[in-house]
């Protein structure tokens, strides 16, 4: 397995433009449309935020969003992001590894790490960061998240991942067991990513929990 800090940094390297669709997660579509929130001024914490697709699409609702990714080429993308422009100066990138950024505690109103949990080595770092996570977020906050399931083992060609970081089929809901599940399954996505242009399957799990 390769040992890279970054698990995606090889992919953010290796292509040009944006490497994810620009369009906002599954979930937090679903999160804006089916929780009756004003997003005006929320506080919105988005953990391995990438090219900034869930960022940008909350800053531009009013939320003022802090962005944490690993990765400097990730953050730079986020000036592709349709409408990044009107929503700047809601946004406030950190380029950092999120298992050793710090935050106040009940700060955040929403919590988003999606797709983030898997790049870590193991699911020990999964368990620390979700107290922490906890923490951060406010009283009636919300956590948003995707992380890959052990049911399919990481591919070939992302042979970067690590096995010992995805979780089991819903432990990702049973780590959230004491708050309220608003949303949540399991999945199996087919997908062909620009960089290597090979076709493979993820098994992922996603959730909505509040506080
Ligand atoms: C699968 S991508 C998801 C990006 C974004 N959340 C999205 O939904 O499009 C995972 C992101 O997490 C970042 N990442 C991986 N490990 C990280 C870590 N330990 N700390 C901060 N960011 C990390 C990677 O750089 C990458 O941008």
């Amino acid at each position: 397995m390769n040992e890279t800090k970054n698990k995606y940094q090889i992919e953010y390297e290796n292509s040009t433009s944006l490497f994810w669709e620009a369009k906002p997660a599954k979930f937090v579509s679903y999160f804006v449309k089916e929780v009756p929130l004003d997003f005006n001024d929320l506080n919105v914490l988005d953990l391995g935020a990438g090219e900034g697709k869930n960022s940008v699409y909350l800053a531009n609702l009013g939320a003022n969003v802090t962005a944490v990714d690993v990765s400097d080429i990730a953050l730079s993308r986020f000036a592709l992001q349709p409408n990044y422009t009107k929503c700047a100066a809601k946004i406030k990138q950190i380029q950092a590894d999120i298992r050793t950024v710090n935050f106040s505690p009940f700060h955040f109103d929403v919590i988003i790490a999606y797709g983030v949990f898997h790049c870590f080595s193991h699911k020990q770092e999964i368990y620390s960061i979700i107290q922490k996570i906890k923490s951060w977020t406010k009283t009636d906050g919300y956590f948003i998240g995707l992380t890959f399931t052990d049911k399919i083992p990481p591919p070939e060609v992302q042979d970067y991942l690590d096995i010992e970081a995805f979780l089991k089929e819903n432990e990702l809901q049973s780590l959230f067991s004491d708050w309220h599940i608003i949303a949540s399954e399991n999945d199996i996505i087919t997908e062909t990513h620009s960089t290597s242009k090979i076709q493979h399957q993820h098994s992922l799990t996603r959730l909505i929990a509040k506080k």
